[in-house]
């Protein structure tokens, strides 16, 4: 710094957030982040619904709000009240509904009216690392719930819950992500949806559902109901269309008990979620929607079929990976001697990057020797070239795998 110059660090907080590097534009393979597919955006239905909602309701974006109050446009909340009633076996209205700003927005609002220093929170032990984070950031206790190819091992979860109780620990929330679980890629069965429910009644401690890839699942409408469903007096759920129609629009939802919803909405102190992308997506979902998603759910499992077959044919025996039932990306383990972190640098100076495993895990130290790759924004042959990429930077630094598609490295 030089002579004289205003010092704009010394007083940030302590513990604060390190500054980044700034962005420099994605890898030629970039399989990290939660992005969609671009040739799957319904371009035309947006631009059709944006020219229609701005002629007919433009006028009302003056207002904050657009004057229909602060918990989202309600067209948008009717559509997705429907959906979810007809879809994830809920029974709602649109004033159950809250639209946030990414379903991020509605974790933040929610993990605000529970979660404080020192609080306990059950979580699956693999997990969205936002969340690990935000939680680790607030101080709480994160305690990591097992996790099988169903989903959570509830069984283990009731050992959990009892030990806690007698060292007199209530936990404040179990945060899940139970149709397709990220990163594992998991369904949770109906039978462990009931006894969790059990769980949380016999222990007070509400459930926190995030939603965000139940319209991908590659059944179709054949998945369990939502855990709301079942039981709305003791779950809080959150949805998003960053993965139904696209991330960068920044949509989600809380659906909640207006105890509990209605302070999320007097806590959401941004003046409202984007009217326009409220406005477009609900012309844009209503009769289009369905459509949409049966479209991106077959383009996206044919996406994960290569992204199986590439690492399959790259790693061979050496790699186990997570068939997921729906969603976006595959959770890929290596034999314990390869730590992934180490990979992450020369991978970057590859081009390639990926979320190695401890940071997807609850205890920092565990999943060394996996790691999750997004398949949906890479085209196939990207796939497969990013893969094999990966594969070669593994070799160099482990000396493994030592065939390639069949072939000796080197040979
Ligand atoms: C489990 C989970 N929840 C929430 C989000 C946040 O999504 P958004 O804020 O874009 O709605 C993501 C994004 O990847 C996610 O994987």
């Amino acid at each position: 710094m030089a002579d004289g110059a205003f010092d704009l660090q010394a007083g940030l907080l302590a513990g604060t957030v390190a500054t980044p590097p700034k962005f420099g534009g994605f890898p030629k393979y970039q399989f990290i982040g939660g992005h969609n597919d671009p040739e799957l955006i319904p371009v035309e239905g947006f631009a059709e619904a944006a020219a229609e909602v701005i002629r007919k309701h433009g006028a009302q974006l003056a207002i904050y709000n657009l004057g229909t109050g602060p918990q989202g446009y309600p067209p948008l909340r009717e559509h997705l009240a429907n959906r979810l009633n007809k879809h994830r076996g809920m029974n709602i209205t649109a004033d159950d509904i809250l639209i946030t700003t990414g379903s991020n927005n509605a974790i933040d609002l929610a993990t605000d009216l529970y979660v404080g220093p020192g609080d306990t929170v059950l979580i699956e032990a693999m997990s969205y690392a936002v969340t690990i984070n935000r939680l680790k950031k607030r101080g709480a206790n994160c305690v990591a719930m097992p996790l099988d190819d169903k989903g959570i091992v509830v069984d283990e979860v009731a050992k959990i819950l009892a030990g806690l109780k007698a060292k007199g620990v209530r936990p404040k929330l179990i945060y899940t992500i139970p149709t397709v679980q990220n990163p594992t890629g998991s369904i949770m069965p109906l039978d462990r949806r009931k006894k969790l429910i059990a769980l949380a009644h016999e222990y007070g401690v509400p459930i926190l559902e995030d939603e965000c890839y139940a319209d991908l699942t590659w059944k179709g409408i054949e998945r369990p109901p939502a855990i709301r469903a079942l039981d709305p007096s003791c779950v809080i759920y959150i949805g998003s269309f960053s993965k139904s129609i696209a991330p960068a629009i920044r949509l989600g939802y809380v659906v909640a008990d207006w105890s509990v919803l209605g302070r999320m909405t007097a806590n959401k102190s941004d003046g409202g979620t984007g009217a326009l992308d409220q406005m477009i997506t609900a012309v844009y979902c209503e009769g289009n929607f369905d459509k949409h998603v049966d479209t991106l759910r077959v383009a996206l499992k044919e996406k994960m079929e290569a992204a199986v077959d590439a690492v399959e044919q790259q790693f061979g025996t050496m790699a186990t990976v997570h068939r997921p039932e729906g969603g976006i990306f595959i959770w890929v383990g290596f034999p314990p001697e390869i730590d992934v972190t180490k990979l992450v640098a020369p991978a970057a100076k590859a081009g390639v990057t990926f979320n190695p495993g401890p940071e997807w895990s609850v205890d920092a130290g565990a999943n060394k020797n996996w790691m999750r790759l997004c398949f949906a924004l890479p085209s196939k042959q990207t796939i497969y070239d990013g893969v094999a990429a990966l594969a070669s930077v593994c070799h160099d630094v482990y000396g493994v795998p030592k065939f390639s598609a069949n072939t000796k490295r080197g040979a």
